[in-house]
């Protein structure tokens, strides 16, 4: 065995022992190229089913198949080497039965690399999570704004902003805890049940559109980075990359009209011309 060892990713139990502690940061991502730059900063990756709308143009995340799951959460994972990395299992993959369930999260982690998938639901879950955490896969809950069950709620709703919603939410959160889930998502809720439902269970709540006394946060990386058409009143956005891509879309679709790109330096030349920047013979031609 070599003596050397390469540094160790962040597992699903090193973010369950976190509770109480420094937050948690993680973000989503859905590619290699982002999943690099992203990785250093947080401690999860999570390849939300978000991507259907994100990345593919869907209304909601109703039509995501397993199989693009399977394609982007592999890439995040490859993108990536010290966060650990959730995917999330799409609508359809999961609800049916414990043993469905537990079927296509073993493909997503056998064909992914990933540490742990994600599902939503809370009590009615409870039993598939305890299922799927008994035979080796970490499951993250999301309770709160489901956004599978938007047909069900009529649209992306907030939840428990009426103190007669709390009584169901806490038990949502109270069954998945109890089931063995790692973490739980706590997505578009009353910031005061947030706070509450954080200091009652003992794992750890990542919110999103929650409330900053969760014990983490987690943001759609298109969304905070300004690339988004419209953001939820929860967004911050900590970049306008929307407005600096049109800028430099616009700047090459001018050069490339008035013939100023490619300029000489982005040309090729024969290999015994000079080279139009320094007037000497290239070295390199290819
Ligand atoms: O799919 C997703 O991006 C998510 C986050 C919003 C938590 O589930």
């Amino acid at each position: 065995m070599s003596s050397q060892s390469p540094a160790k990713r962040l597992s699903a139990p090193d973010i369950r022992q976190r509770k109480g502690g420094e937050p948690i940061v993680s973000l989503t991502a859905y590619h290699a190229h982002t999943a690099r730059i992203v990785d250093p900063y947080v401690d999860f990756l999570l390849v939300g089913d978000s991507l259907g709308m994100v990345m593919h143009g869907y209304e909601s995340t109703i039509p995501v198949p397993l199989d693009l799951m399977i394609m982007h959460g592999s890439a995040v994972v490859r993108g990536s080497s010290h966060a650990l990395v959730v995917v999330d299992l799409p609508f359809g993959s999961y609800e049916e039965s414990p043993q469905a369930a537990f079927r296509n999260a073993a493909r997503v982690m056998k064909e992914t690399g990933c540490g742990a998938v994600k599902l939503e639901g809370g009590e009615r879950m409870a039993e598939t999570i305890r299922y799927l955490t008994e035979r080796g896969i970490p499951v993250m809950a999301h309770i709160g704004l489901t956004p599978q069950s938007v047909n069900m709620m009529g649209g992306f709703k907030t939840q428990g902003r009426e103190r007669a919603e709390w009584a169901v939410i806490e038990a949502d959160a109270k069954a998945i805890a109890d089931a063995g889930a790692f973490s739980v998502v706590l997505e578009g809720m009353a910031e005061l049940l947030a706070a509450r439902l954080t200091k009652d269970i003992p794992i750890p709540t990542i919110g999103i559109g929650a409330s900053a006394e969760c014990d983490g946060q987690i943001l759609v990386l298109e969304d905070m980075l300004g690339l988004s058409p419209r953001v939820p009143k929860f967004v911050k956005e900590f970049a306008s990359l929307g407005d600096a891509i049109e800028t430099a879309v616009k700047a090459y679709a001018d050069e490339v009209r008035e013939r100023r790109f490619p300029a000489p330096e982005h040309t090729y030349t024969m290999r015994d011309e000079a080279d139009p920047a320094t007037k000497t013979p290239k070295m390199t031609g290819s």
